[in-house]
């Protein structure tokens, strides 16, 4: 979703959602080129790919995987954006930056697993799918919708929810992204963390990361890059809060991407038949869904 964001001479444009092999992009932000270059990526076991679907904590990967690499000191990666050193492969140019990029080549994506590389089925590479409570994520990508200058301002919160339930915004079909990459999950290098386990302990969130990525780090390490990753110090890291972003993009005005950083604030958003009506769709679309949630959907 950040894409471009390093760009402090961004032209004026008219950003819009556009339909590219049924899935919404934001025109003059991502690239449907490249997009469709991605299938055929040439991928190596180092890679590493971050998938989440729009404001479900990938800002807080990047800080999480910037500081296990530098094994939790956070002054050897100040010189540099987060969103440089873990780029997003969806955004126009991406691709020379990926095929170019020193190892471990890391990467967010909110792509649907049908766009990604194909070596990724034959396990190679790794993929950190982070979920979110979806009813959270409404909420996170309306107050988004509200200060992204790229993305239509919507009425108010009742015209969010339906565009959001009908699966018009970037990132399409929350139910659809999920079950597309997590169906799939026997078949890649996969790890499931939610953004809920995240809040309770991150400590042994990062650990699970540590583990699956194969590298080491000293309890002190560990202690660093969670110190680090909590919301209060990212709030006030320029390298990892996009406060960088242009003002043509994001309008810092009227909001933050670290916002809030908590569990629970659709109840203070959703009436009593939007919480039915979406309880209802949900226990529907995921009714064969194989992993299990930490979050209460009540
Ligand atoms: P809120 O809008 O609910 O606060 P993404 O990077 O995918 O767009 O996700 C952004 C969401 O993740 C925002 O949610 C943001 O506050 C939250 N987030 C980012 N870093 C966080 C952290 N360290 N702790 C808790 N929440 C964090």
């Amino acid at each position: 979703m950040a894409e471009g964001f390093n760009h402090s001479s961004c032209e004026a444009f008219e950003y819009k959602l556009v339909l590219h092999r049924d899935f919404h992009l934001i025109s003059g932000i991502h690239s449907p080129e490249v997009v469709d270059q991605i299938h055929n990526f040439e991928i190596q076991d180092s890679d590493v790919f971050v998938i989440t679907y729009p404001k479900s904590g990938t800002i807080w990967l990047q800080q999480i995987l910037c500081l296990i690499e530098v094994k939790g000191d956070a002054t050897a990666i100040n010189d540099q954006l987060n969103s440089d050193r873990i780029p997003w492969m969806e955004l126009l140019k991406s691709e020379k930056q990926f095929v170019s990029a020193p190892s471990p080549r890391i990467h967010v994506s909110h792509l649907p697993y049908r766009f990604m590389p194909l070596g990724l089925k034959q396990k190679k590479g790794k993929v950190i799918y982070v979920a979110r409570n979806p009813k959270d994520v409404l909420v996170s990508y309306f107050h988004f919708h509200n200060f992204a200058n790229m993305l239509e301002t919507p009425k108010d919160f009742e015209d969010f929810f339906e565009k959001f339930m009908d699966g018009y915004v970037f990132g399409n079909c929350w139910f659809e992204h999920i079950k597309g990459w997590c169906s799939q999950s026997d078949e890649m290098n996969f790890l499931y963390i939610t953004y809920e386990e995240m809040i309770k302990d991150l400590r042994s969130v990062v650990e699970r990361i540590v583990s699956f990525l194969g590298t080491n780090l000293t309890p002190q390490q560990l202690n660093d890059v969670v110190e680090h990753s909590t919301f209060k110090n990212m709030k006030t890291n320029p390298q990892a809060n996009y406060q960088h972003v242009p003002a043509l993009l994001l309008n810092h005005q009227l909001g933050a991407f670290l916002r809030k950083g908590t569990v629970g604030d659709w109840k203070n958003y959703f009436t009593v038949a939007q919480n039915e009506r979406f309880d209802e769709v949900y226990q529907e679309k995921m009714k064969d869904f194989p992993l299990s949630f930490v979050w209460d959907m009540s």
